[in-house]
């Protein structure tokens, strides 16, 4: 694992942007594995600056998306396939059809959620997975107690996920109770995974899951058991990582990144 702090949340999510859009050029049929969240706002939105820009094409990727809420229809405004329409898909040359998320409408939530597993599959795994983090440590909607080795499923989700999200909704218990989310073992059959963290308010999560014990109490720590993980914040969301000047070192000597500097 990786710890990169950038000065503030605008240039943790430029740097995002510039790894992603790099890796799609570098393999323009990607697959990339998406997240929601307020986090993931300015992020696309600078992603799609660098498309309007010419800097990267998306006519050959295929995405999956973390999660989407039980019982939202594809137009709800709070459902998480209308957030990408919306945010990305809509505003890029990504193929539509190759544009998945967990149906959580479906008649059959447990089927709909192994077909999803083997969409990943036959389209060779993820390239690259997109994270962010909720207060309560999950990975997608993975709450304490999710197994590390879960796959895709329908969760409950944790109370204070539903303080989290609920004021998104025009009328807070609106918010579905429950979701698809790809498991904690799904989320680590990744090739790479990006965690994007910015904020005071994940500061202390955030250093639970950097440099606390792997627990499934706090399913984002499942990331130190990843090869190729890195985690990028600004210094609000670093306050309380206890190895920062140890991080910024490694930022600063590591060939990979001199690039990015
Ligand atoms: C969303 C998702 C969640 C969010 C997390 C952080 O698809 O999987 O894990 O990334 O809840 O959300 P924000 O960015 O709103 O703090």
């Amino acid at each position: 694992m990786e710890v990169i702090i950038q000065k503030d949340a605008a240039a943790a999510i430029d740097l995002t942007a510039r790894l992603i859009c790099h890796a799609v050029q570098d393999k323009k049929d990607s697959v990339l594995g998406l997240a929601t969240g307020r986090t993931m706002e300015n992020l696309y939105a600078n992603i799609v600056q660098r498309y309007d820009q010419g800097e990267v094409s998306f006519s050959r990727c295929s995405t999956f998306n973390l999660d989407e809420y039980v019982g939202l229809a594809p137009d709800h405004n709070q459902s998480y396939r209308y957030y990408m329409n919306d945010l990305l898909f809509n505003k890029i040359n990504i193929d539509l059809e190759e544009t998945y998320l967990p149906n959580g409408v479906a008649a059959d939530l447990a089927e709909a959620c192994k077909e999803y597993e083997e969409k990943i599959t036959d389209k060779g795994g993820i390239d690259i997975q997109l994270l962010g983090i909720g207060n309560t440590g999950h990975i997608g909607f993975n709450e304490p107690l999710s197994s590390l080795a879960s796959r895709t499923r329908e969760k409950a989700l944790a109370p204070i996920t539903l303080e989290q999200n609920g004021p998104l909704f025009d009328d807070p218990k609106e918010m579905p109770k429950r979701a698809l989310t790809m498991g904690v073992g799904t989320i680590l059959d990744a090739k790479k995974i990006i965690l994007l963290a910015t904020g005071k308010s994940k500061a202390s999560i955030l250093a639970k899951a950097v440099e606390g014990p792997i627990t499934s109490m706090i399913s984002a720590s499942a990331l130190q058991l990843h090869p190729n993980c890195v985690i990028i914040c600004d210094e609000d969301a670093a306050e309380e990582l206890e190895g920062k000047e140890y991080y910024y070192r490694i930022f600063e000597n590591e060939p990979e990144w001199q690039v990015y500097h």
